[in-house]
């Protein structure tokens, strides 16, 4: 990611930009995110839909962000600005700004939970964790402190701001291209760990057979929701990072490499906690907390369990870092390109006010009672946040990227851009099909339902 240090650049290879883009996906989201909200929606039914939302709308509303960026080679709102000079499309870009910011203040706060836990395995606080409430009293009692979760943070958040002004992404991207796999080896043998457990196979077929009578509306905009926050779409995340691609990389098959991974990784992680949690006789529904007191009831049970625990709290907190650059990297660019703030006063504003506005999110886990219960008895201010930028926000950005790809800017001019240097545009027909009827009709209806309902959380 050095180029983006620079004024502007290109990533140093295809891998580089891959690596990022993987990086910016493969987060919280994929781990603290899509088990409990999976959990809280049926199970396997919802993971049946997740997935087909990943392919129908995921997948097509990334190729066109990578393809507005790489073309304009701007910020989400230069982006817009530059293709229709006059229109009111940079307000997507605009909605995007404000969600990067508004998504990093609840993220930051569960990046800094991840990170705590590792200090507190590492200083045994976790030792005497036997059982699942053991587990879940220690959760409770460590985010019910308000030093420690306004101060981890402030941890967080600075370590993001010390990485996008500093220079050292680079270095990170190396570095995570080393310890992603591991990640990816330790989550497969916590799931072997986790489905050997006596009394495991309830959270198998809970996880992985359908019972689609569980399914409802309610259902449908929270995979969308997921699915986009897990590939980080909706935002304009997509446009900030295609900006940096070189005219001869072919956007779609690492657009479609870049999901498989994220969707893997998700996937495995349900088969982390699922059979572990119905073996422990716990309530998949438990809300944001899960995986804080599911895996360290899972550590409980492995020889040297701390030691591996560590080790995974450690590479989700790198994992968690790798996508708040990529989400501080967008107001960022905006005030770099659009208002020509030096990148330094652009990060440190940036920070300062993420950190200020995650303060409520931060005492919302029990500090303080007012905004752990703002919406209903388990659902506090993070939760609200969550849901507000997290789900809606992205599926409202997605739906006008949608459009802005499918009949403004249109799908010749997006295979223009896609076909640049001979690469072939694999699927073309398929992609123009969905853009232009799928994600739009498919967003547009959730998104309604939801507002005639009511039933927004
Ligand atoms: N995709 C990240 C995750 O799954 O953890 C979160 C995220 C990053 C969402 C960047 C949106 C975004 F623009």
């Amino acid at each position: 990611m050095a180029a983006i240090e620079n004024s502007r650049g290109n990533w140093g290879s295809k891998f580089g930009f891959i690596l990022a883009a993987a990086g910016s996906a493969i987060g919280l989201g994929n781990i603290w995110r899509f088990p409990y909200v999976a959990g809280e929606n049926g199970g396997a039914a919802f993971v049946f839909i997740y997935i087909l939302f990943v392919v129908l709308i995921g997948l097509p509303v990334m190729i066109a962000e990578l393809s507005i960026g790489r073309k304009t080679e701007k910020n989400p709102v230069g982006a817009f600005k530059t293709l229709f000079p006059p229109s009111l499309w940079k307000l997507v870009g605009g909605l995007g700004v404000l969600t990067g910011i508004g998504i990093l203040s609840f993220y930051g706060v569960i990046a800094g939970y991840t990170f705590g836990y590792f200090i507190k395995i590492i200083t045994g606080g976790l030792s005497n964790v036997v059982t699942a409430s053991q587990s879940e009293e220690i959760f409770k009692s460590f985010t019910a402190d308000p030093f420690m979760s306004i101060g981890l943070l402030f941890f967080f958040v600075w370590l993001t701001v010390m990485v996008v002004m500093g220079g050292v992404s680079s270095g990170i991207e190396r570095w995570s291209k080393i310890l992603m796999p591991v990640l990816f080896v330790l989550l497969i043998l916590l799931a072997v760990r986790s489905v050997t457990l006596e009394g495991s196979g309830a959270g198998l077929s809970f996880y992985l057979k359908p019972d689609f009578s569980k399914i409802s509306f309610t259902t449908f905009a929270r995979a969308l929701g997921q699915a986009l926050f897990s590939l980080s779409l909706g935002m304009g995340t997509m446009i900030t990072y295609g900006s940096y691609i070189a005219k001869k990389d072919n956007l779609v098959t690492s657009a479609a490499f870049v999901a498989f991974f994220d969707t893997l990784i998700a996937i495995l992680a349900g088969l982390v906690m699922f059979p572990a949690l119905f073996a422990m006789g716990m309530d998949p529904a438990g809300g944001a907390g899960l995986v804080f007191v599911v895996l360290p009831s899972i550590f409980a049970k492995i020889p040297g369990g701390m030691i591996f625990g560590a080790g995974i709290f450690l590479l989700l907190s790198v994992a968690a870092l790798t996508s708040t650059i990529s989400l501080l990297e967008v107001p960022v660019a905006y005030f770099v390109d659009e208002h020509k703030w030096s990148r330094r006063k652009a990060v440190i504003s940036m920070g300062i006010i993420t950190f200020i506005i995650g303060i409520p999110s931060a005492l919302s886990f029990g500090a303080n009672s007012f905004l752990s219960t703002i919406i209903a008895e388990n659902f506090g201010f993070l939760d609200m946040m969550n849901a507000v930028f997290g789900n809606y926000s992205l599926s409202i950005g997605a739906f006008f990227i949608a459009i802005f790809a499918g009949y403004k800017w249109g799908v010749k001019a997006v295979a223009d851009e896609l076909e640049k240097e001979g690469n072939v545009f694999f699927y073309k027909k398929a992609w123009a099909f969905l853009i232009r009827f799928i994600c739009p009709l498919a967003i547009f209806f959730i998104l309604s339902y939801i507002a005639w309902t009511g039933n927004y959380f």
